[in-house]
């Protein structure tokens, strides 16, 4: 399998003699109003290892204690923003630059977005983190590895992909790269998702709070 290192810096820029505009809300007076920081949450793990799950039922438990918080998941966008992409390697990272870029959107508008990607290149993930002002995202490994999900399959899509009836699938014909320095690692092998919740409550607690600046 080819490596795919250097695929971020492929995109070639077409857009020419464009400045750009300066908000007149400042980042300050967003954070001021909704008193907390805002930033990127990135799920990436194996289909099946639960990161809609764990996305959906934080941004129900962010919202219910106050925070700004909406979830980009990866079957959703799929059926809108990214509807012309599919799994090939430079489609997968196109679909990663457009929602980094939504993500870092959204962080800037003093929200914090949970996305919840396969996002199986480590360069795909590298560049999503660039696109966010430093300091504002935070990568999240949902580790399960590839017999626990392929044993949930929720879709059924591992058995379509072993009866060969998908073709690059991530786990199955297409790579999975682990991240080696993610910010946090849930293991949802072991953990429960209330419990998975809870330490993802504590870590928005500690890292999105006005004074964690
Ligand atoms: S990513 O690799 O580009 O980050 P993304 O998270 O948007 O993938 O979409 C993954 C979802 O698409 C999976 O949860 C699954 O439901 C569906 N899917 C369909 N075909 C594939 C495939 N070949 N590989 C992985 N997921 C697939």
């Amino acid at each position: 399998m080819r490596a795919f290192a250097a695929r971020t810096q492929e995109m070639t820029r077409r857009a020419t003699n464009v400045a750009r505009v300066e908000h007149r809300v400042t980042e300050q007076e967003r954070t001021t109003r909704s008193r907390h920081r805002g930033g990127v949450i990135w799920f990436t793990g194996l289909s099946g290892s639960g990161k809609s799950t764990l996305a959906l039922e934080l941004e129900r438990r962010l919202f219910e204690r106050g925070y700004q918080v909406y979830v980009l998941d990866g079957d959703n966008l799929r059926h809108g923003l990214n509807a012309d992409l599919g799994f090939s390697p430079e489609e997968r990272t196109e679909n990663i630059r457009r929602v980094g870029e939504v993500g870092a959107l959204f962080a800037r508008a003093g929200f914090i977005a949970l996305s919840a990607f396969i996002s199986p290149y480590r360069s795909d993930r590298t560049c999503a983190r660039q696109a966010a002002v430093q300091g504002m995202f935070h990568e999240v490994f949902v580790k399960a590895n590839l017999a626990t999900c392929e044993a949930r399959d929720p879709k059924g899509l591992y058995k379509k992909a072993r009866a060969g009836e998908i073709t690059d699938f991530t786990g199955i014909d297409a790579p999975y790269e682990e991240p080696e320095t993610p910010d946090f690692v849930i293991d949802t092998s072991r953990a429960t998702i209330d419990e998975s919740v809870d330490q993802l409550i504590d870590y928005v607690a500690r890292n999105f709070a006005l004074a964690a600046r």
